[in-house]
């Protein structure tokens, strides 16, 4: 049985960076207050690609696929499975994923969105992973790509600070050597009420809130744990220990919970991947878009040892472990 091996990654960020600086005072137009000092001491993010009106996460999307395909010298009619994690997509139907196969001028295999919102990313990789072992795919395109600046209330400062835009994608070629060799998923629905935006259009209508909201304390807890717990589950799954990672790719969310997280873990502080004091908190697409900064530095090379781990909305969170 073939091995999933991650073969190509890329990136795309709306050319627009916004600093903490710029946003209090944008927001403080608004009366809401909000400060650089507090965002980096409660959050470690220092600024936030957002983007401008009009760009949807298929074009995200696209852009940093076309970069992992060239990155992995591969041709867009090679792939014959496109998966897109998003919160965000660009309409109801079609999905995002069958917009950027239009877009990269593939036909016939099959796209598809997956829905997990900050977890999106890892839900979307084992999904491929899977096909890749079964034999229904050789080559899968996985995209996280979000517009979260789209689906915040720009009055809650306890929210919006912590959101930014971009899209990441890596392409996953069937090989015999390793490979994912490990990955594992949960939710637990009875979650829904800490993390949600719970609008829907309906009668030509928005019908309830579309904004997000939070329980920050809530989904703080429950994260450290969460992905603590799941880090252990596919290591075992896996047969390999803990100190044999030697890169740990966490859902950019926050820095303390990635500081609790890699304490717990026992994984030194060094190898832990961090991307959100310039991006903040891009949801599916925080992934992707820290695993291309990383391999394009140099940091992640061929055969290293590499955990992905996605939490969030739903409740949501899961592991996938890969050999590079
Ligand atoms: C959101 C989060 C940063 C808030 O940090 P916290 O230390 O829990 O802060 P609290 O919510 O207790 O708020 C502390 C104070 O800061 C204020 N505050 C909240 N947001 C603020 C902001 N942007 N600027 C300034 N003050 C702010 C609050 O109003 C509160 O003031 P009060 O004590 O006068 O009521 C933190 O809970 C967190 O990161 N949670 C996880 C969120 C997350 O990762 N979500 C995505 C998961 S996918």
């Amino acid at each position: 049985m073939s091995y999933a091996r991650i073969i190509g990654s890329g990136s795309c960020l709306p050319p627009r960076a916004v600093s903490n600086d710029e946003l209090a005072a944008d927001l403080a137009k608004r009366d809401v207050e909000t400060s650089d000092e507090w965002i980096v001491e409660r959050t470690g993010i220092r600024q936030r690609h957002i983007a401008e009106a009009g760009t949807t996460s298929s074009k995200l999307a696209t852009e940093a696929a076309r970069i992992a395909l060239e990155d992995a010298g591969l041709a867009p009619q090679e792939v014959d499975l496109i998966i897109v994690a998003t919160s965000t997509p660009d309409y109801i139907f079609p999905s995002t994923a069958c917009l950027v196969q239009a877009n990269l001028g593939i036909k016939g295999c099959p796209a598809f969105d997956v829905q997990a919102v900050c977890s999106g990313f890892v839900y979307a990789l084992t999904t491929a992973n899977a096909f890749i072992r079964s034999g229904q795919a050789r080559n899968a395109l996985v995209i996280g790509a979000e517009v979260f600046s789209t689906i915040l209330d720009w009055n809650d400062r306890r929210t919006c600070v912590l959101f930014g835009d971009g899209a990441g994608a890596v392409v996953l070629k069937a090989s015999e050597q390793p490979g994912i060799i490990g990955a594992q998923l949960n939710a637990d629905g009875s979650h829904m009420g800490i993390l949600y935006a719970a609008g829907n259009v309906a009668s030509g209508q928005v019908v309830g809130d579309p904004f997000l909201r939070m329980d920050g304390q809530a989904v703080f807890k429950l994260a450290v744990n969460s992905l603590s717990q799941s880090a252990h589950q596919v290591c075992e799954q896996a047969g390999i220990s803990l100190d044999e990672i030697d890169w740990m790719v966490p859902h950019q969310a926050n820095v303390r919970i990635l500081n609790f997280l890699s304490r717990k873990l026992g994984i030194a502080p060094e190898k832990v991947i961090i991307t959100l004091d310039k991006h903040a908190n891009t949801s599916a697409a925080s992934v992707p878009l820290a695993l291309d900064a990383a391999r394009r530095d140099g940091r992640i090379k061929e055969g290293d040892l590499v955990l992905m781990q996605g939490v969030g909305g739903g409740f949501t969170w899961g592991s996938v472990l890969a050999r590079m």
